[in-house]
């Protein structure tokens, strides 16, 4: 692992650098920003904040915020939603590989193949509104051939008001909590490093991720944002869950084709085009691909972070008895009413 050179850092804790990099043209979504509840989250200088029910950081809200008030939805859009670090890299290759597995139906040139699923698949609020405030996206969505694939990490309640309105679709995966932590815990640690920031301790970081304060947290409550609107309207929104998705790939992979409506035929089923899917969306394929393994994507983070061990369980080599007895008692208190429960061991 790289040294931390911290020789050049000097900490004023009231700074938020994101916040100091707003323009004027900024100025009153920083007022806003400014009167919203504040936490330090582990990382020199950087904050989150508490808007519209969740935390995020600054760069991020002003984002959200052009999100909402400009994205149009058409009738044909598929939106991939999830909180980081559940598997939204795998289910963003998945989703493309489905949806255009008769445009690309020969594997040699497969999108796949040469970008990574971000790139396909674009982030509503880091990639297509990433910080502006304007109606303009930074990505061309207008000339996106159709159906548009979008990807977003917004809780339900906060996406665009197109997006809940009209006919597109949602999939939305979650992963069980332990397992999504320690993912979390260490693509921080990793992107961080890439600005020479001090390790972000796992007893902090835990604390605040059972107080609900991590990226687009609580957890708890954009799982079940997502949950309820899957229940309430089963054809506009497909829950899934990781471990799941892992067990048995085939059944799910039907399953989302089935929901976006372009089930498998019999002919695609027997000439082994789901497995194909499967295995060029699978870890090791994508882990190994040039494209995943230099350069960055969003905002400048290096892809080669998105792939790490892909397992269920890998939690049991982090967290300590009482780390697992306090989320286990939390995972409890919010899911067993709504009857969310999740696999954690292989
Ligand atoms: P680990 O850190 O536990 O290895 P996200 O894409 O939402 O950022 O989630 C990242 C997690 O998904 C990481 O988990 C990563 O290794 C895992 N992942 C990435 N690509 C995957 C794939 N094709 N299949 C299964 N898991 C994948």
């Amino acid at each position: 692992m790289a040294t931390r050179d911290l020789t050049h850092f000097t900490e004023d804790q009231t700074k938020d650098v994101q916040l100091e990099a707003f323009g004027e043209e900024d100025s009153k979504c920083k007022e806003l920003i400014l009167s919203l509840p504040k936490e330090y989250y582990g990382v020199p200088n950087h904050y989150f904040y508490f808007f519209q029910g969740f935390w995020a950081p600054p760069s991020q809200i002003k984002s959200i915020i052009s999100f909402q008030n400009h994205f149009q939805a058409k009738d044909s859009d598929v939106v991939v939603a999830s909180m980081p670090k559940t598997g939204t890299t795998w289910l963003k290759a998945l989703t493309f590989a489905i949806v255009n597995r008769n445009r690309f139906s020969s594997l040699e040139n497969h999108p796949l193949l040469t970008s990574n699923s971000h790139e396909l698949v674009p982030s509503l609020e880091s990639n297509v509104y990433v910080d502006t405030i304007s109606q303009f996206p930074k990505f061309d969505i207008l000339n996106m051939i159709e159906p548009r694939l979008f990807g977003t990490h917004v809780p339900f309640a906060s996406l665009a008001k197109s997006i809940k309105e009209s006919n597109c679709k949602i999939i939305y995966i979650c992963r069980n909590p332990f397992d999504t932590y320690v993912s979390y815990w260490n693509f921080m640690n990793k992107i961080s490093l890439n600005c020479y920031f001090p390790t972000i301790t796992i007893e902090d970081d835990f604390e605040r991720y059972c107080k609900g304060i991590c990226h687009v947290g609580p957890f708890w409550d954009h799982m079940l944002g997502y949950l309820n609107e899957s229940i309430a309207r089963p054809n506009k929104v497909l829950f899934l869950k990781y471990e799941n998705l892992k067990e048995n790939e085939n059944f799910h992979v039907k399953r989302i084709a089935e929901f976006l409506g372009c089930p498998f035929t019999q002919e695609e089923e027997s000439n082994g085009v789901i497995e194909i899917i499967i295995n060029l969306c699978s870890f090791k394929k994508m882990k190994e691909l040039e494209a995943n393994k230099f350069g960055e994507f969003g905002r400048k983070i290096e892809k080669k972070y998105l792939f790490r061990k892909a397992e269920v369980g890998d939690w049991i080599n982090y967290l300590s008895p009482s780390m697992v007895e306090k989320l286990s008692k939390i995972i409890e208190e919010k899911f067993s009413g709504p009857g969310l429960s999740f696999k954690v061991w292989t």
